[in-house]
This record gives structure tokens, sequence and C-alpha cells, in this order.
């Protein structure tokens, strides 16, 4: 634990950061659902007057013809547009400056986003760098997109990130094996289409460590010190739905009903820990994704159970409120007993969709730069419940060591 005295500190601090965020004027987008909602969404970009739009996405959605009726749809309506569809997961500093070249070139005026977290965080800070002449880095922390960014405009294909609805973009900086995440009201899309349809061909890994992603995101929320009322009703619609329909999403892809729900859970779920922050779990995941090019969701996944069961003394109370919500955890259960079944959840949920316990590519000699890392992004950003010094992250880290 931290010294009593700098816990009390960063209480303070973070109970500061929670009236801010309460009163912040969040533009929540539009938002279109259903059958086809991408295309009602290309309609409405086509109304509010867009006529040159740069479609931002990746390869392998265009392979499978994900784009195809927006772009036909946009064809119809007379809009012009380019395609730059180099983000790769994990989106850098080069592929976002590669997206922005694109856009200058076709003098597009807005962005129409396409796929998981990765083309929307590019897309993000492409129309940021579109409006602020500085380098991408020097956007990444809190507030630091002054000048706003295009109008942008994103269909998720993943159920997943919430970045749909979020005011952040997440950026590798490959040269300092980091992740950065730019945080900014003026990061928040327009519009967004959540169209369950594009995501039947995700693939069942794909489907489960991003659906565990969207779990992490109402979990942390839930327990985060700045939970309010409104993000815990979305905390919990969003844990109610992962719990009901991840298994069948990832076990039965093409059924549009389950991706449907996912599509809304993640939605949820990232406007409460817009509001609410996350925590320890995607800090450590964070640099998990910096030094090996872990999967987003993977690496939450797998750290997910190790944080919740060193948070229990602090957060048991609230984690077993949101457990009783799904129904998990023995009816008369005490708190303590409830929340060790919503961890125990957890993990058969992994077991069950092929998640590892341990992260293959951890290697012990990297374990101190990871947790002084997650200790440094967590620190004044995350309302956690209860705290690690760097000692208490590297024990928690360790038990991801694989074995051999
Ligand atoms: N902005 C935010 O608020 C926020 C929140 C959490 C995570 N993130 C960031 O988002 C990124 C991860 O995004 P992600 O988990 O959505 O994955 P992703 O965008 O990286 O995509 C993962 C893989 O799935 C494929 N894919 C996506 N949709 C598909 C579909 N419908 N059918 C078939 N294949 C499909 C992609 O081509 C890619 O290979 C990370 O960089 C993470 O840090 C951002
Ligand atoms: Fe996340």
């Amino acid at each position: 634990m931290l010294h009593a005295l700098e816990v009390l500190f960063l209480r303070i601090y973070m109970a500061i950061f929670k009236v801010v965020t309460f009163l912040m004027p969040f533009k929540w987008p539009k938002v279109f659902e259903g059958a086809d909602s991408s295309l009602e969404l290309v309609r409405h970009m086509a109304q509010q007057g867009h006529k040159r739009v740069l479609i931002v996405t990746d390869a392998v959605l265009v392979k499978l013809g994900l784009i195809d009726r927006m772009k036909a749809e946009l064809d119809k309506l007379g809009v012009a547009y380019a395609v730059y569809d180099g983000v790769e997961p994990n989106p850098t500093v080069a592929q976002i400056e590669a997206g922005y070249g694109v856009l200058r070139q076709n003098n597009c005026e807005a962005i129409l986003a396409i796929g998981g977290g990765s083309p929307i965080d590019a897309a993000k800070m492409i129309g940021a760098l579109a409006k602020n002449k500085k380098p991408i880095i020097k956007m990444t922390g809190l507030l630091r997109v002054w000048k706003g960014m295009l109008p942008l405009y994103a269909v998720p294909t993943t159920a997943g990130t919430g970045s749909e609805c979020t005011i952040a973009a997440v950026v590798t900086d490959t040269a300092n094996k980091r992740k950065l995440a730019a945080m900014d009201l003026r990061l928040m899309p327009t519009a967004c289409a959540l169209d369950g349809a594009l995501m039947t061909g995700l693939p069942p890994h794909i489907t489960a460590a991003t659906g565990m992603d969207a779990l992490t995101h109402a979990v942390e929320a839930f327990i985060s010190r700045n939970a309010m009322h409104k993000t815990d009703v979305r905390g919990i619609e969003a844990t109610q739905l992962i719990m009901k329909y991840l298994d069948t999403a990832v076990t039965n892809g093409s059924d549009v009903v389950a991706r449907q729900k996912m599509a809304r859970a993640s939605h949820l779920a990232g406007i409460a820990f817009t509001q609410a922050g996350v925590g320890y779990v995607h800090a450590i995941a964070h640099k998990f994704g910096a030094l090996y090019h872990t999967p987003h969701g993977l690496a939450n996944a797998i750290v997910m159970p190790y944080v919740l069961d060193y948070s229990l003394p602090n957060c048991a109370p609230r984690l077993a409120e949101l457990a009783r919500h799904c129904g998990i955890g023995p009816a008369n259960g005490d708190d303590l007993h409830v929340a060790q079944a919503f961890v125990q959840r957890i993990r058969d949920m992994n077991d069950k969709f092929g998640i590892p316990r341990t992260l293959a590519a951890l290697k012990a000699e990297d374990i101190p730069e990871i947790a002084k890392a997650a200790i440094g992004e967590a620190r004044f950003t995350y309302a956690v419940p209860r705290y690690m010094n760097t000692d208490v992250a590297k024990g928690v880290i360790r038990h991801m060591l694989p074995a051999n």
C-alpha cells in the first residue's frame, strides 16, 4: 500500500476530478442503432452537407468487403471519398500521419471511421491533426487537443472499446515503447452507428477479447471511486448484456441479436468509463500492448482477475452489487463471497474463451518497467478503489508470468 498521507492526497485530488467530470459538458454522439444503421449514418453525413469524406479503416475490413455498402451509399448520395486503410491494431504515430497525408491530398472535410478501436482512434487523431498544427504526441494527455477535430462519424466493427462514444484516442509511441492516450472532450465523435450485422464475421478469439475489454470498462467504471449514478446505470446494463450475450457472440458469431446486444453493451460501457474512468487493469494492459503488441482486449482479460483479487478488500460491496444485478453469486452470500464469485465468473469466461491465465510474452526482467508505467498512468488519472505501490504492482504482474 501507499503511505496513508499519499492515499489521502490522491483521494482528495480524485474527488475534485470527479466534480469537474460531473460538470463537464459532454456532447454525446447522435446514435443510430440496429439493422442498416451504418447506412442511416452515411445518409445523415450527407444531410450535414459533407462533400468530401475520408474513410479511415483497416486492410482486413476492406478485404472482407465490410465498407462496400457504405461506399455505395456515399456514391448514391454524390459524396466524394478517399480511403485510408493503413491502420493496424494499436495504431502508431506513423500510421496516423500517413492517414493525415491522404486526408490533405484529397481535401477531406469530414471523416468516416469504420473499424474497431484502432481505426476509430486513428481517425480521431487524423481529424485532430487537421485542426491542430502540433505533433501527435503533444496532443496526448488531458485536454491538449485545443482546436478540436474534423467532424467524425464512427461505425464500430468490434464490441469493444466504445471509442465511438469516448473522448479518448490511444496512440502507440513506437520509439519509446509507450501507449499514450489523448483525452479531450473535442475527441468525441459527432455521430455513430451500432450495426451488429457488421460484426458477424469477427473471429471468435477477437470477439472474446474485445468483449472482455467492454466488460473491463464496465467493471472498472463501476468500482471506481468516481462512479456516479449515471455511470452505474450504464455499467450495470452493459455488464448484464455482456454476461448474457458474449458467450453466444463468441460461439455463434452469426447471431445478429447477440452481436447487436454486444454493440450496445460496448457503447454503454464506453459512456460509463468516459465519466468514471478505468483503473489498474487498463494501466497494466496498456504497457503489455506497448511492449509486446498484446491485443488490448486480450491484455485486459488476462489482467482483470488479478487486479480485482488485489482490489477486493476495498471494493467487495460494490463488486457484489454489480454481481447481484447479473444474478451471479450465492443468493444469501455476503459481499465478499458474492464479489469473489464475480471474479471467478471472469476466470471461467476466460477459460471458456481460450484466454490464458498468463501472458506468454511477459518477461521477468520487464516487470519493474511495466509496474512503474502502470503506477504512473493510474496515479492522477484513475480513482482506483485500492492503490498499489510499485512493489505491490510487481507482485500482481508476476502472477501473469508464463510457467517454464
Ligand atoms: N478510444 C478509447 O476509448 C479506447 C478504449 C479502449 C481501447 N482503445 C484502443 O483501441 C484499440 C483496440 O481496438 P479493438 O480492440 O476494437 O481492435 P482493433 O481495432 O485493433 O481490431 C482488432 C482486429 O480485428 C479485426 N476486425 C475488426 N472488426 C472486424 C470485423 N467486424 N470482422 C472481422 N475482423 C474485424 C481488425 O482488422 C483487427 O485485425 C487499442 O489501440 C486500444 O488501446 C481505445
Ligand atoms: Fe479498454
